[in-house]
């Protein structure tokens, strides 16, 4: 730190990501990324933006808002969705703009929200997980509190059902409830809380082209609420970046849109292959959260997570470890790949498990 940084910066704790490694051999694993490189079609939309780089990107990127609204449950237009550089900066806008007496969230999730909290001075509270490392609904309903809550759940994978989101939003009326579904498209019953917002006024989805759309490198996000709530993040989008979306980004995105068949189908084969995973690894001693994310969560019953991690990266495979908090510091993160690559991954955990078993 040099002796000019502010006492504030001093203060921040920043967020820690999962290592970003390439090269040949290297099966990264680590950071939840989809396992496919983008179609052509929308390869080529990014390519073809970057011809007008000397200009500004829209700024109020109608287009694309208009092609997200088309997805969603009918009623909803561009007017409910803020478009933003990755949904991590539309979360940082969504608590600039609402938190300032405070948010909730579990223990265990996005490693984000407090690094968000702390960077505006927002207080916040953490509630711990049950001992099955799941969120329980009750401990938020009626809270008066502003709540943050991915679901899936991040690192667990775990998902709350519609009804549940209900519940929490309809007792707490006077505070915003966010329901962060970065990994919805990867939950077994396709739920989303988007169907939700024409009947609470204190709701806002934030989704992501990062993992079921394959966009993470492009960084693009959104969020979906009321007109009125969606008006408040614009008027906070607009006091730090309006063109913070760039043109590439805003093409390719409204490209990625015409491909959903695409998308749909692999994250269908996805689906399909955490169930095979989850099932050889439940075989193999390990112990599994009932994730409904691209990631399973687990550890091994005799070979700590530690050791399993350096092994695997000697053979080429990243998966993700968090230190803290304790109980969680053995499991690890491991990003459903390709059927190849968790075939591979699979071979090489059975080795490992085989020679350092205690
Ligand atoms: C729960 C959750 N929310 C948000 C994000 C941020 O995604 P992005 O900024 O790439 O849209 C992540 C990324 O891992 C996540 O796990």
């Amino acid at each position: 730190m040099s002796r000019f940084l502010s006492k504030t910066a001093r203060g921040l704790e920043p967020y820690v990501p999962g290592e970003q490694l390439f090269g040949e051999g290297i099966v990264k694993l680590n950071t939840n990324e989809f396992p496919y490189p983008p179609p052509e079609s929308v390869v080529a939309a990014a390519k073809n933006a970057a011809k007008s780089l000397q200009l500004y990107s829209s700024t109020d990127a109608k287009a694309l808002r208009e092609k997200i609204a088309e997805t969603l449950p009918s009623g909803l237009t561009y007017e409910n969705i803020s478009v933003s550089n990755g949904s991590d900066e539309v979360l940082s806008f969504i608590f600039r703009a609402f938190f300032e007496n405070g948010v909730v969230f579990p223990d265990i999730t996005y490693g984000f929200y407090p690094v968000f909290a702390s960077y505006y001075g927002i207080s916040y509270r953490e509630i711990p997980l049950d001992a099955s490392l799941r969120i329980l609904p009750a401990d938020y309903c009626g809270i008066n509190e502003n709540i943050v809550l991915a679901n899936p759940n991040a690192q667990t994978g775990t998902a709350l059902a519609l009804s549940d989101i209900e519940d929490i939003c309809a007792s707490n009326p006077n505070n915003i409830v966010v329901i962060d579904e970065a990994y919805a498209d990867f939950r077994r019953d396709g739920a989303s809380a988007v169907s939700l917002i024409g009947k609470f006024p204190n709701l806002i989805v934030v989704r992501t082209f990062s993992k079921s759309m394959g966009l993470a490198g492009a960084r693009l996000g959104c969020a979906v609420s009321s007109v009125e709530l969606i008006a408040d993040i614009e008027r906070v989008r607009f006091s730090f970046n309006p063109y913070n979306v760039n043109a590439m980004t805003q093409a390719a995105g409204l490209a990625a849109l015409s491909e959903l068949p695409f998308y749909r189908e692999k994250c269908r084969e996805i689906i399909a292959t955490r169930a095979w995973f989850s099932e050889k690894l439940r075989e193999n001693g390990f112990l599994l959260t009932d994730s409904q994310a691209n990631f399973v969560f687990c550890e091994h019953k005799s070979v700590s997570g530690e050791v399993l991690q350096a092994s695997l990266r000697e053979k080429g495979f990243l998966v993700r470890r968090f230190s803290a908090p304790e109980r969680i510091k053995n499991r690890l993160r491991i990003t459903i790949g390709t059927p190849g690559d968790m075939q591979k991954l699979l071979g090489a955990i059975l080795e490992i498990i085989g020679t350092k078993a205690v």
